[in-house]
């Protein structure tokens, strides 16, 4: 992978990236997304956020290596910390876990404010995203799921809404678009979620009562009910 030719995981972040838009990158690395959507004249121009030193100096080298200095502005700092209000239009947050891209979400609240989409690639964990967005009044519209070296991503898209969101549980935890689409992938994904929590559910009936066993317990076969009606 790199800036001229992404990676499966990465083409399809970038594919809900509307032609026109000033992209805000947060956890860039190497910048490759930034770089790519700015070459390719989708991005008039681009922020790239990064809170490490060594992702953010191959940002910085990505960007000086393709020529791209006075388009893209690598940053470095925590999540939205980084932007002004109002500098960006779209927001893309990819490669970290769900509860990580939440987590950020909410501390940068308050330079979401003339945001109009966000993008947002969860490896682990969509549900607490979609739980946030949920929350803050952002509605999904558009999922995607696609397998790349043996790994299952998610990629969810959501616009700002006037009127307060509501969602399923089956629909948070599943995401409405990929339940709807029942794909292949997303049948592979919840057989194998399913697998793991039958295990886990095993080894808490072997475990010593207690409330929390319970309730962990209680929490397993809920969503194995509703993952066995998605899949069957
Ligand atoms: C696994 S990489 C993903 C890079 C790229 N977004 C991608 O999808 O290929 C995650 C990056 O996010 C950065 N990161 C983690 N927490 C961050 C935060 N709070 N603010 C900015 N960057 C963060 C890490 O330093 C790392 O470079």
């Amino acid at each position: 992978m790199n800036s001229h030719q992404l990676s499966r995981r990465l083409t399809a972040v970038a594919s809900f990236v509307p032609k026109g838009s000033v992209l805000a990158d947060i956890g860039s690395d190497h910048a490759y997304l930034p770089c790519y959507l700015v070459q390719k004249k989708i991005a008039v121009s681009a922020i790239a956020g990064e809170v490490a030193e060594g992702p953010f100096q191959s940002a910085l080298n990505q960007v000086e290596e393709d020529g791209l200095k006075h388009l893209i502005n690598v940053r470095k700092g925590s999540g939205l910390s980084v932007l002004e209000i109002g500098e960006a239009d779209v927001i893309t947050i990819a490669g970290m876990g769900g509860p990580l891209i939440s987590q950020i979400l909410e501390e940068g609240k308050s330079k979401l404010a003339g945001v109009q989409r966000l993008i947002l690639q969860p490896n682990i964990n969509a549900i607490s995203i979609r739980d946030w967005l949920t929350q803050n009044q952002w509605k999904l519209t558009a999922e995607e799921i696609l397998e790349e070296d043996g790994k299952v991503y998610e990629v969810l898209v959501a616009e700002p809404s006037e009127s307060a969101i509501e969602l399923t549980y089956t629909d948070r935890l599943l995401g409405p678009f990929l339940v709807k689409g029942n794909s292949a992938v997303f049948q592979q994904k919840w057989r194998e979620e399913y697998k793991q929590w039958e295990r886990i559910l095993q080894q808490l009936t072997q475990a010593e009562p207690s409330g929390m066993i319970d309730a962990k317990k209680e929490e397993l076969r809920v969503k194995m009910k509703i993952v066995k009606e998605v899949l069957r």
